[in-house]
C-alpha cells in the first residue's frame, strides 16, 4: 500500500499507544502515583472517543505489561482497581458501538477481572463502530513465545506439518490474531524506546514520539501525531 507516494497518506487505520508518564506526571503535582494513574484512565477513554469520531478503527493501549509486577504491590492493586472500574463502566464504550479486546495472558490475574474482561468480550464482539485493544498483563516476547509454542505443540502430536508455518500462520496464533498491523505508534513521555510492546506486529509501523506525559495527553497532539504520520512515506520494504 504505497499511498505516500500519491500525496498525504489517509487516517491510520490503527493506532498503537504506551500511555507513558503517569507516574512523573503525578510527582511533578506533588500527589501519589496512582493519581497518575487515574487520570491516564480519563485520558485514554477520551481519547478512545475521539479515534471513533475521526475514524480510527483500532486502538491498542498498553495497560500493564508482563514486567510491571515489579511494581509495589500497592500500585499494581491501583493499576488493576482502575481496570476493574474500566469494565465495569464498560458499556459507556460498547454503546458506542465499540467491541473491545484484551490482549495478554490473562490467567495471573484476579477471577472476577477475568471474568469481566470475557463478558465485555462477548457483549461487544459484534460491534464495529471502532475495536479497543488494551494490553494487560502483555509482553511481546511472550506472545511471540506462546504462538511458537503452540504450533510446535501441534507438529509434536502430528497435526501440523513444520513446513507449512509461514508468516501469517504463525501471526493467526499472536494475541492479535486477525487484527491488523498498527500503522502509527505514539509514545509520549519523551522516551524513546519499545519496552516490549507488539513487537511482531510493529515492524512497518510509524512510530511517533512526543514530549508529553500521558495524563497531559489531549486530541491536539493526537492530531499532532497523525498530522506527523500523514506526511510520512511508507514503503514497506518498496522504493
Ligand atoms: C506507564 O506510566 C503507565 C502504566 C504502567 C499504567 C497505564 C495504566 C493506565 C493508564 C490506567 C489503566 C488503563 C485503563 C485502560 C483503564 P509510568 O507509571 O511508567 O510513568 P513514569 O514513567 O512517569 O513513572
Amino acid at each position: 500500500m504505497p499511498e505516500g507516494k500519491t500525496g498525504a497518506l489517509p487516517v491510520p487505520a490503527h493506532i498503537a499507544i504506551i500511555m507513558d508518564g503517569n507516574g512523573r506526571w503525578a510527582k511533578r503535582r506533588g500527589l501519589p502515583r496512582n493519581a497518575g494513574h487515574k487520570q491516564g484512565a480519563k485520558v485514554f477513554q477520551n481519547i478512545c472517543d475521539y479515534c471513533r469520531k475521526i475514524g480510527v478503527k483500532y486502538v491498542t493501549a498498553y495497560a500493564f505489561s508482563t514486567e510491571n509486577w515489579k511494581r509495589p504491590q500497592n500500585e499494581v492493586n491501583a493499576i488493576m482497581e482502575l481496570l476493574r472500574s474500566y469494565l465495569k463502566e464498560a458499556s459507556k464504550q460498547t454503546r458506542k458501538d465499540a467491541r473491545l479486546l484484551f490482549l495478554g495472558d490473562r490467567t495471573p490475574l484476579a477471577d472476577d477481572l477475568q471474568r469481566l474482561m470475557e463478558n465485555v468480550e462477548r457483549e461487544s464482539a459484534n460491534n464495529t463502530g471502532i475495536t479497543i485493544c488494551i494490553a494487560l498483563n502483555y509482553g511481546g516476547r511472550a506472545e511471540i513465545v506462546s504462538s511458537a509454542r503452540e504450533l510446535a505443540r501441534m507438529a509434536a502430536q502430528g497435526k501440523l506439518d513444520p513446513d507449512s508455518i509461514d508468516e501469517s500462520l504463525f501471526e493467526s496464533y499472536l494475541y492479535t490474531g486477525g487484527i491488523p498491523d498498527p500503522d502509527l505508534l505514539i509514545r509520549p513521555s519523551g522516551e524513546l524506546r519499545l519496552s516490549n510492546f507488539l513487537l511482531w506486529q510493529l515492524a512497518y509501523t510509524e512510530f511517533v514520539f512526543q514530549d508529553v506525559l500521558w495524563p497531559d495527553f489531549t486530541t491536539a497532539h493526537l492530531d499532532q501525531a497523525i498530522d506527523q504520520y500523514t506526511k510520512r512515506n511508507r514503503r514497506f520494504g518498496g522504493i
